[in-house]
């Protein structure tokens, strides 16, 4: 019986919690994707990783990386931006009006999510952020 009922448990608990995985990044595919793309011959905005990097430099901690996106996300601006050579490149990222809850969970799946640089941001970087 009590096999039974933890068996239940997990079923009912792990059935969620993929659906919000898959959820995540179906909103980060709509809502965010379209400028941050890795690899685009059009370049809208610094690819996620990058994003990533840099916020998780300043935000180790998951809590605390997720208010740094949601505000960012709420109001872009020069004061809190961590990416201010982004915003020379690019223009600074326009205010899109989402939903908190929802870019609460996209920065949490930012942050779970295991992204790659890619061959280009690679060279980028090591270009203009290695210590002189
Ligand atoms: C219309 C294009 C566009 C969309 C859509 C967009 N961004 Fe951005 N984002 C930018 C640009 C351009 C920059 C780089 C310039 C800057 O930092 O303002 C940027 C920078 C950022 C940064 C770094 C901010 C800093 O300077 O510290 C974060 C974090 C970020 N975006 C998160 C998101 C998230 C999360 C979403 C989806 C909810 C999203 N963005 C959707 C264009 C976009």
């Amino acid at each position: 019986m009590k096999t039974i009922f933890i068996t239940m448990i997990a079923f009912a608990t792990s059935l969620p919690l993929y659906a919000k995985d898959e959820d995540a990044s179906a909103k980060f595919l709509s809502m965010c994707a379209s400028c941050h793309v890795a690899t685009s011959s059009v370049k809208l905005a610094p690819p996620i990783y990058a994003v990533k990097d840099h916020v998780i430099k300043a935000y180790p901690d998951r809590q605390d990386f997720i208010e740094q996106v949601v505000e960012w996300v709420e109001e872009p601006s020069r004061d809190i931006s961590l990416m201010p050579g982004a915003i020379n490149k690019f223009g600074l990222m326009p205010k899109l009006g989402f939903a908190k809850e929802d870019v609460r969970q996209i920065a949490g799946y930012i942050y779970d999510e295991e992204l790659l640089p890619s061959q280009e941001y690679k060279k980028h970087y090591k270009k203009n952020h290695q210590p002189r």
